[in-house]
C-alpha cells in the first residue's frame, strides 16, 4: 500500500491507478480508524479496482478549537489498518496544502446544512462540503463511500454531488456499533469508562423510539417525548437535538409514514455524540 502526502503525488498515483480503465473507490476519513471506517474500505475493495482512503483532520469543519486539538491522530496505526482492510493508497495531505493561509473559496449546501448539526455547529457543513469537493476533484472516484452514522453529512454530500455534477456514485453504508449498541466513532476514545456506560443510552432511546413506532404510535411528538425522557434519566447527559425527520428534506415530521429517520445529538460529559436510525413506517 502506498502512502501519499502531496497533491502532485496524489495526481500522479491516481493517473496510474486508472490505467486500463480501472475503477476507483474512495473513502474519505479523518483517521483514528475503527470498524465503521473499515467496513467502508472493505466494501470499496469488493466493488472497485483501486481503493483510495484519505486521512485528514479537516480544520475548517471544526467549530470548537478544543475539539480539533483533542481529535485523535494515529497515522501509523491507521495506515496498517487501512492496508489490512484493502486500501491501495492512503492520502494524508497537510493542512497547509489543503487549506493554505490564502484559501478563500467555500461550498455551501443551502437548506440542508442549516438544520440540526448545522444549527449547533455553525459552519461545520461548509467545512465538510468544501473539503469533500476538493477531495472529489483530486481523487475523481467512480464510487465514494460514506457512513449512515453521519446521516446529515451523507445527505449534504449527496446533494452537492448532484448539484455540482460530480460523475460518481455515492454509497451510504450502515452504522457499525459496539456490542452495547454505541455507534463507533473516533470520539469514543475520549469517553471515560463511566461516560462510555452512559453513552449506551443513545442507542437504547433510538430502539425505544423504533419499538413505539412498531407498536403503532404514529405521532412524532409522542415518540420524541418518550425518547427524551429516557435520555434525561441518565446522569451527565444533555441533549442538543432529537427529532424525527424526512430522510430527504431533513424536515421534522409529526405524522409518521413511510421512510423516516430519527436523529439525535447528545453530550455525554465533555464529549458530543451523534446517532440515528432509519425506519420504514407501514401506512
Ligand atoms: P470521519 O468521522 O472519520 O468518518 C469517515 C466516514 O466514516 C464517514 O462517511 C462516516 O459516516 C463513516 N463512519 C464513521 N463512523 C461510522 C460507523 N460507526 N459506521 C459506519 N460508518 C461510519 O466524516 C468524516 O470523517 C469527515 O466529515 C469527512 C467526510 C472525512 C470530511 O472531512
Amino acid at each position: 500500500m502506498q502512502i501519499v502526502k502531496s497533491i502532485p503525488g496524489l495526481r500522479r498515483a491516481i493517473r496510474k491507478a486508472r490505467r486500463g480503465g480501472r475503477t476507483i473507490g474512495f473513502v474519505p476519513t479523518m483517521g483514528a480508524l475503527h470498524e465503521g471506517h473499515l467496513s467502508l474500505i472493505r466494501k470499496a475493495r469488493q466493488e472497485t479496482d483501486r481503493v483510495v482512503v484519505s486521512i485528514f483532520v479537516n480544520p475548517i469543519q471544526f467549530d470548537r478549537r478544543s475539539d480539533f486539538q483533542s481529535y485523535p491522530r494515529l497515522l501509523s496505526r491507521d495506515a496498517k489498518m487501512a492496508a489490512k482492510a484493502g486500501a491501495h493508497l492512503v492520502f494524508v495531505p497537510s493542512a497547509r496544502d489543503m487549506v493554505p493561509s490564502d484559501f478563500q473559496t467555500s461550498v455551501e449546501v443551502g437548506g440542508l446544512s442549516r438544520r440540526w448539526e448545522g444549527r449547533f455547529r455553525p459552519g461545520h457543513f461548509r467545512g465538510v462540503a468544501t473539503i469533500v469537493t476538493k477531495l472529489f476533484h483530486l481523487v475523481e472516484p467512480d464510487v465514494a463511500y460514506f457512513g449512515q452514522k453521519d446521516a446529515q453529512q451523507a445527505r449534504v454530500v449527496q446533494q452537492l454531488t448532484q448539484d455540482l455534477n460530480f460523475n460518481l456514485r455515492l454509497k451510504v453504508l450502515p452504522t457499525v456499533r459496539e456490542p452495547g449498541g454505541l455507534a463507533m466513532s473516533s470520539r469514543n476514545r475520549l469517553l471515560s469508562s463511566r461516560a462510555r456506560r452512559s453513552s449506551r443510552v443513545l442507542f437504547r432511546a433510538l430502539q425505544e423510539g423504533q419499538r413505539l413506532i412498531e407498536w403503532g404510535e404514529r405521532r412524532g411528538s409522542v415518540v420524541v417525548r418518550r425518547m427524551r425522557q429516557i435520555i434525561r434519566r441518565e446522569r451527565g447527559v444533555r441533549i442538543d437535538y432529537l427529532a424525527i425527520v424526512d430522510p430527504r428534506t431533513l424536515e421534522p415530521i409529526e405524522k409518521l409514514r413511510g421512510e423516516i429517520e430519527i436523529l439525535l445529538a447528545v453530550w455525554v460529559g465533555e464529549v458530543r455524540l451523534i446517532d440515528n436510525i432509519q425506519c420504514c413506517v407501514p401506512s
